[in-house]
């Protein structure tokens, strides 16, 4: 069977109940902080998809055990020095970003040289973001032409750091922390707003940290430590997965759907903020606190008076992974619709902020393009009647169930490319659809 599927439907009114895969952010910091804890920790409800089985599969080449019994992982940490190596090793981090910047920051103090590598979308990702600040800690990391594969040999003099985090990276505070835990001191981060679990996984496990919030940065201090105890975690639902779902429900007719227990942490959330700005009615029902984080089941219907937005710049990072389906919210919207700097889609998984400009243009939608900011002239109206082909040229689970919803909501035959992307993040993604009465055929 060819990697290839073709929706030439729209999908019918559903009124539903769902669940979709774990929070991917959680599931790899909960993996490899567990591989750096004393004694054992239960992890229940892993996410099971590539960019995890990778971080487990890292793990194991680095010393650590774990085995799974039931719905649980259960990982045995043996401290912050707990890696240990007879000879230099290679790393795959495969498609995942998160994992190969994080880990990094826990092989500041490693024994032997190991060779971070991934496919060939991490592969044409930034890492300076990763080594300049962790070569500050006293290691020697060294990349090729600012990307993978990076070589790290770590030290056993290390010093705590001072560093301004100005992209609003995620991934780039959280290796910093990490490595911070390790070094003798405190290290100080001035870090543009993105989203926290990192901060809120530390404060759940005792780990001493100090966060003065202000209004488009935080201040973190984080001191270096000997050790952490191992524990027990159950990972939520990820909001980024059931985004695709909540801009089906949205743009169907007469549909409703509730996706239960997701992680509706405040930094990951711009995206239901957008959604309301624009004529939706997204709610959260029974809200409670989990270890920090804020979990909710979230309830959407559809909604046919949809309308541009201006979209506040301050939305961009906790909105960053869902930007193209905004857009295809925006291209039914009633109205203009801008958005600014939004240059760090560009360095995702694939190209996005180019991609979503072009896949807009193709399905008949004005967009005008000024540097990172885009403007989408939005029509309610949109009704595709043409043949699409979406080959999604690097891989990009994000574009290729994008594409699906679009297809599913907008009409036309779309044949969509790479179905084994969503094996990344969301591995019943296909699955969940054909419940609720997609049609999906496979190519063969
Ligand atoms: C992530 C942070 C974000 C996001 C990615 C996951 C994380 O990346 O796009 O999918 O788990 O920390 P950046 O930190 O590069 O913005």
């Amino acid at each position: 069977m060819k990697n290839i599927i073709e929706i030439k439907d729209k999908i019918k009114n559903f009124d539903r109940i769902i669940k979709v895969s774990s929070d991917k952010s959680i599931s790899i910091r909960s993996v490899l902080l567990a591989s750096q804890a004393i004694g054992k920790s239960n992890l229940y409800n892993l996410l099971e998809s590539e960019d995890v089985i990778n971080s487990l599969k890292a793990i194991k080449k680095l010393g650590i055990k774990y085995k799974k019994i039931k719905n649980c992982y259960r990982i045995y940490g043996f401290g912050l020095s707990g890696y240990k190596l007879k000879k230099k090793i290679n790393l795959n981090a495969g498609n995942s970003g998160t994992l190969a910047r994080l880990i990094l920051g826990l092989l500041i103090n490693i024994n032997k040289e190991v060779t971070i590598k991934g496919d060939k979308s991490l592969s044409k990702r930034d890492f300076s973001r990763i080594t300049i600040p962790l070569k500050k800690f006293g290691v020697n990391i060294k990349s090729k032409n600012k990307s993978l594969p990076v070589k790290i040999s770590g030290s056993d003099f290390l010093r705590p750091i001072n560093y301004v985090e100005n992209l609003g990276s995620a991934q780039c505070k959280s290796a910093i922390m990490l490595a911070a835990l390790k070094a003798p001191g405190i290290t100080r981060i001035k870090a543009k707003k993105s989203r926290n679990h990192t901060e809120v996984l530390f404060k759940s496990l005792n780990i001493p940290i100090k966060i003065q919030k202000k209004k488009s940065y935080d201040y973190i201090e984080v001191k270096g430590i000997t050790g952490f105890n191992g524990f027990d975690y159950v990972i939520p639902g990820d909001i980024s997965s059931s985004s695709f779902f909540i801009v089906l429900t949205l743009l169907a007719t007469k549909s409703k759907l509730m996706i239960q227990n997701i992680n509706v942490n405040n930094t990951r959330i711009g995206i239901i903020k957008i959604l309301n700005k624009m004529g939706a009615k997204i709610r959260f029902k029974d809200k409670k606190n989990y270890r920090g984080e804020t979990l909710a089941n979230i309830l959407v219907n559809s909604s046919s008076n949809l309308k541009g937005i201006n979209c506040p710049e301050n939305l961009n990072s906790s909105a960053i992974d869902e930007f193209l389906l905004i857009f295809l919210v925006a291209a039914k919207a009633n109205g203009i619709s801008n958005f600014r700097n939004l240059g760090e889609m560009n360095k995702k998984e694939s190209p996005r902020l180019d991609i979503a400009i072009n896949f807009l243009r193709d399905i008949g939608i004005k967009v005008q393009r000024n540097k990172d900011n885009i403007k989408i002239y939005g029509n309610p109206k949109l009704e595709l009647n043409n043949k699409y082909i979406v080959k999604n040229f690097r891989k990009d689970h994000r574009i290729f169930m994008m594409s699906c919803i679009a297809a599913l909501v907008l009409g036309g035959n779309f044949n969509i490319h790479d179905v084994d992307s969503i094996k990344t993040s969301f591995p019943n993604f296909l699955k969940i659809l054909s419940n609720l009465g997609a049609k999906i055929k496979w190519k063969d």
